[in-house]
């Protein structure tokens, strides 16, 4: 068999998606995990939750329903899936396209939607990286489903509730992805009693450290969630994710304290980076910057000198500039990295 000739024909051009790099001894800065890891609690969950993985999960309504009351919304409000990745993934197939989001942000959106034969289509930021609404607006005029990523990644600003809500006037099928809620402490939850298009989809990857483990959930009207459950495979979330998230949640005073200091540190890493670079402002746990003069591949080549790994884009088509985005890792690792950033 000629497996190319039996394919679909759009999974052909597929460019699939790069994750942060990771390098052995080297402190990875590159995929915006929360490098304290997860509670204590979470860990000793997890060794007693070993010898039950011979069972198929079966926790799923508890999960549901402790994730529903951490969100303040009721469990009929909430999918889980596996990673916020996989809800994407469910919600697309859910829905008529095209899609569309804005350039650049999240590129999950394009390549799930290219993997379900959806088009997809970008509408690129202002020149500072905040939300261009008209220009959504009018290209939303050809579009069925639409991505929004606030604080988006990676330029780490939020989108107003305002532009939110023009969007959600649509009447499309919208998707608010608050992977780093935790960190900017703004959600368009107070929404969703008006508007059934919204669906926010968020993370236990990123405040809660779980990213390994591969736990998101989605919150919209029960009407929507039923839908998209239509396209959920049985026992998405596997045991051991399902019982570090309940643990997790019962210790949301460690998840708290994480963003604490994080957000402490993204204030003092932002004026260190700003005295070399130009630095974007963030309400994630990471900060963008443009690298110019020096390239983006140089400026990460120097960091790994000093064994950081951060993440290379190089240059965003349409922008002038060179970026790197990095994670705000623990408060003795940006020790290290300040000295690294004099260096540089
Ligand atoms: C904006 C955004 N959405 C979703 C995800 C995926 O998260 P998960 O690990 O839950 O699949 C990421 C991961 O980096 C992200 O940055």
């Amino acid at each position: 068999m000629e497996a190319e000739d039996s394919m679909k024909p759009w999974i052909r051009g597929i460019a699939t998606y790069t994750p942060g790099r990771t390098v052995e001894g080297a402190v990875k800065l590159s995929s915006n995990e929360n490098n304290y890891g997860p509670s204590p609690k979470v860990i000793e969950t997890l060794k007693g939750s070993v010898p039950s993985i011979y069972r198929y999960p079966y926790k799923d309504e508890l999960v549901r329903v402790k994730t529903a009351e951490y969100a303040g919304v009721a469990p009929e409000n909430v999918i889980i899936g596996n990673g916020s990745d996989e809800l994407i993934d469910l919600i697309v197939k859910t829905f008529r396209g095209p899609s569309l989001g804005v350039y650049p942000s999240f590129s999950e959106y394009g390549i799930v939607s290219a993997t379900n034969g959806m088009e997809y289509d970008e509408v690129q930021l202002k020149g500072d990286f905040t939300f261009p609404l008209e220009e959504f607006l009018k290209a939303a005029d050809k579009a069925n489903l639409l991505f929004l990523c606030s604080p988006n990644n990676p330029t780490g600003n939020i989108i107003s509730p305002k532009d939110i809500e023009e969007v959600l006037n649509l009447g499309k099928p919208t998707v608010v992805d608050e992977a780093y809620y935790e960190f900017s402490n703004k959600t368009s939850l107070s929404l969703l009693p008006k508007y059934d298009n919204l669906i926010i989809i968020r993370t236990f990857a990123k405040a809660f450290a779980l990213a390994g483990l591969r736990v998101g959930y989605a919150i919209a009207s029960p009407e929507v969630i039923s839908l998209i459950i239509r396209t959920k495979p049985p026992f998405n979330v596997n045991n051991l994710a399902q019982e570090a998230v309940l643990t997790a949640l019962d210790d949301l005073e460690y998840m708290r304290d994480c963003v604490e200091k994080i957000k402490a540190d993204r204030s003092i890493l932002e004026k260190a980076i700003s005295n070399k670079f130009k630095v974007f402002p963030s309400e994630a746990n990471f900060l963008l910057f443009d690298t110019s003069p020096l390239s983006a591949q140089d400026c990460f080549n120097k960091f790994l000198d000093k064994d950081f790994v951060v993440r290379a884009f190089g240059s965003f088509k349409g922008f002038p500039g060179e970026y790197v985005r990095v994670t705000v890792g623990t408060s003795s690792e940006n020790e290290i990295l300040f000295a690294a950033l004099e260096d540089l």
